[in-house]
């Protein structure tokens, strides 16, 4: 993080995304630094999901991401070193969005659910976070720098 930089506790949003919708069926459109808040550099899906494995279990310190439930249901445990809270994403329509430096927990997929993300950075496993204490240390860390 750099110095000066903000720290924003619990860095994530649901966003309700616009349904262009008629009599032939319903289309979504995202666009990178347009109702996305990011330029895209990578996107990624994952499927062939079983229900009672757990799947993330680690935090980014340099990537955003926006998750959208493409078909199917699962939930997110987001934790920012002090809160921990739950979402579920169970429609087409509904972007989760995650910030830098939150943890995450994908639990309780729905058989044949599917995810697709879309990143704010190309794969780079030097700014995964995969130890819940090593994340802790680190935001811990960052709330010292900005003076919290
Ligand atoms: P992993 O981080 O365990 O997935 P999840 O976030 O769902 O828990 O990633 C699974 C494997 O895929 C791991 O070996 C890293 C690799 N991977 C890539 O090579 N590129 C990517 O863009 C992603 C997201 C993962």
């Amino acid at each position: 993080m750099e110095k000066g930089e903000a720290l924003v506790y619990m860095n994530y949003k649901l966003i309700d995304m616009k349904i262009f919708g008629d009599e032939r069926g319903k289309l979504i459109s995202l666009e990178g630094n347009h109702n996305v808040p990011f330029e895209i550099k990578r996107v990624y899906w994952i499927f062939d999901t079983i229900p009672n494995q757990k799947r993330g279990m680690h935090a980014h310190t340099n990537m955003e991401q926006i998750i959208v439930a493409m078909d199917g249901a699962c939930e997110f445990i987001l934790d920012d070193g002090i809160k921990r809270e739950k979402v579920l994403l169970n429609r087409p329509d509904l972007g989760l969005y995650i910030g830098k430096n939150m943890w995450r927990e994908m639990q309780n997929f729905s058989y044949g659910c599917k995810l697709m993300i879309l990143a704010s950075s190309y794969y780079d496993e030097n700014e995964y976070i995969r130890d819940y204490n090593v994340f802790l240390k680190t935001v811990n860390q960052n709330k010292g720098q900005n003076g919290q």
